[in-house]
């Protein structure tokens, strides 16, 4: 079987603009080297829509989440210092911009859908594939579900009780974050629509909390008006920006884990580029606008929270966009913000439970985890569950037109979306902001790492291979030197969540011989031997 089997993601996160499709067509043409590419060079030529407006919004819109309005107390309080934290928020994006600028490059040179699983299985083989999507079915799609779900919680908790009560307990937050994990379930098991089609309408609420913030923050900084005066911050007017700066390099990497986070979403870059119609003017001027727009946007909004915030209120809390309402604008302006926020979040949720509903089954598409998460809908036998819907246009016409296509109610990956959401669950009830993120971070940079040091090895294995996007080789080289030295750091600066990263991965290693490692054995060997004994009926059933 070929990688290029698994799931259509194109199609899935983007359903109206009918990518990836393409990329699967007849044919293996090879490269000079013969490095295959299962016919995705061919079929670049079709679907092209994209223009560079559009994929500007993509990117932006990608990116653009929870993180902005959650990550600064994280930040702030591990640095010490508003000057050493807008430190943070610039090295962080620029990390994220050589991701995104490496990223495109490999996604242009190996145009197939399913990103980082692809080009490790290319690359590297197919036990780096495995790896990665072990770990992002296990770790990096369900942790960064239960972030969003957290800061969701938190400021749903704030815009009903009000910016004022800081004691609320933990548990009551992440109880909300459980109702929205659900609802968004529910919501992504019954239709594929109401999934995709709420995705817009929450992206405004993202961009408008995000100019409301710059905008106000700027406005009290000139002319010193806010609702509440007394909490307004004058710190950055009296005292050096770098004052109580942290020595610790522990504190730092924690402080750019939660930096990061805000700027993740940045490896779906890949999704833009085969769409485009001139990948290889646009791809670049997509990455090296958005990313650089994205970073004005979040230093602006972290100097609008220093200019009015006193640092403690910034540290104390996840919420921090609340308190900022509330004293720019009194009661009105927090919840205006709480529910801005919520709804951001929500988005972003719903978002990421569709795409990891995709995930997981497409890895038991691939055989890496049991066929039953390869179940569309609620029977293992759903090609005949198809549920009749009767379009009007159908009427007189034959029987077969009655047959719902695939965005048919309860046409979902049921079983795949709830694993995802019951371990998004245990990691709800596990961890909190800072140590999901720099779980989330760890695993993440990980594989951002081994997926760039590829496009390295690409460059020296297949250098005639098509790229409709080159970067300069500096990029992907100062991202590799950058990541591997945070993911290395983190054993020592958070060692409980480097192990517990690490024990999901070594789990992983059996399990690829277990579930593709003897497949291919046995093929190569014809088919003869170990297909007798107790062990072998364990694994054929374990296999279905
Ligand atoms: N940057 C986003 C935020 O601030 C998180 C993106 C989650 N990651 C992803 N690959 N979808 O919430």
């Amino acid at each position: 079987y070929s990688v290029s089997s698994a799931f259509d993601f194109n199609s899935a996160l983007f359903p109206l603009s009918s990518s990836g499709a393409g990329y699967t067509a007849i044919g293996t043409p090879q490269t000079p080297q013969g490095f295959d590419l299962g016919g995705a060079q061919q079929s670049l030529e079709k679907h092209k829509s994209l223009t560079y407006l559009n994929g500007l919004s993509l990117v932006i819109g990608l990116i653009i989440g929870s993180g902005i309005f959650s990550s600064p107390a994280s930040v702030n309080s591990n640095v010490g210092s508003p000057g050493a934290a807008l430190l943070i928020w610039a090295i962080a994006g620029l990390l994220a911009w050589t991701g995104a600028a490496s990223y495109a490059e490999l996604g242009g040179a190996i145009p197939l859908n399913g990103g980082a699983q692809v080009y490790l299985s290319k690359i590297f083989g197919e036990w780096a594939g495995f790896l990665f999507t072990w770990c992002a079915v296990t770790v990096l799609k369900p942790g960064s579900a239960a972030i969003i779900a957290i800061i969701f919680g938190e400021y749903v908790v704030r815009a009903v009780i009000g910016a004022d009560s800081t004691d609320v307990s933990p548990w009551i937050n992440k109880g909300v974050a459980m109702l929205g994990l659900f609802f968004v379930t529910a919501l992504n098991c019954t239709s594929t629509k109401l999934g995709t089609r709420s995705a817009d309408v929450f992206m405004f609420f993202k961009f408008f909390g995000l100019l409301a913030i710059t905008i106000a923050g700027i406005i009290v900084a000139v002319t010193g008006l806010a609702y509440n005066k007394d909490t307004l911050s004058t710190t950055w007017k009296t005292t050096s920006w770098f004052e109580g700066t942290s020595t610790s390099s522990s504190q730092w990497a924690v402080a750019l884990y939660a930096g990061l986070w805000a700027y993740d979403g940045w490896d779906n870059t890949n999704y833009v580029v085969g769409e485009m119609i001139h990948p290889s003017r646009d791809l670049p001027r997509t990455i090296h606008t958005s990313l650089p727009l994205v970073i004005l946007a979040y230093l602006l909004a972290n100097l609008s929270y220093i200019f009015v915030l006193p640092s403690d209120i910034i540290n104390a809390s996840n919420t921090v966009a609340v308190a900022f309402g509330h004293t720019v604008l009194g009661p009105i302006g927090s919840l205006l913000l709480a529910l801005t926020v919520s709804g951001s979040c929500f988005g972003a949720l719903n978002a990421t439970t569709f795409t990891a509903g995709r995930l997981v089954y497409s890895a038991g598409k691939e055989g890496y985890i049991p066929s039953l998460f390869a179940t569309i809908g609620l029977s293992p036998n759903s090609q005949q569950m198809r549920l009749p819907r009767r379009p009007n246009s159908s009427r007189g016409k034959k029987f077969t037109n009655w047959i719902a296509d695939e965005q048919g109610f309860f046409y979902t990956p049921i079983p795949a979306m709830l694993l995802n959401s019951l371990i998004t669950a245990l990691y709800i009830i596990a961890g909190d902001f800072t140590t999901l993120t720099t779980f989330y971070g760890v695993a993440s940079y990980l594989f951002y790492f081994l997926a760039v040091v590829g496009l390295i090895v690409l460059r020296v294995t297949e250098p005639e291979l098509e790229r409709p996007y080159k970067c300069w080789i500096v990029t992907p080289v100062v991202f590799c030197c950058v990541s591997l030295f945070l993911v290395s750091r983190a054993v020592f600066a958070t060692p409980v969540q480097a192990v517990v990263v690490l024990a999901f991965i070594a789990a992983g290693v059996p399990l690829y011989w277990l579930r593709v490692g003897r497949r291919k054995n046995r093929r190569r060997k014809g088919g003869a031997g170990g297909d007798s004994g107790w062990s072998w009926k364990f694994w054929r059933w374990w296999g279905k």
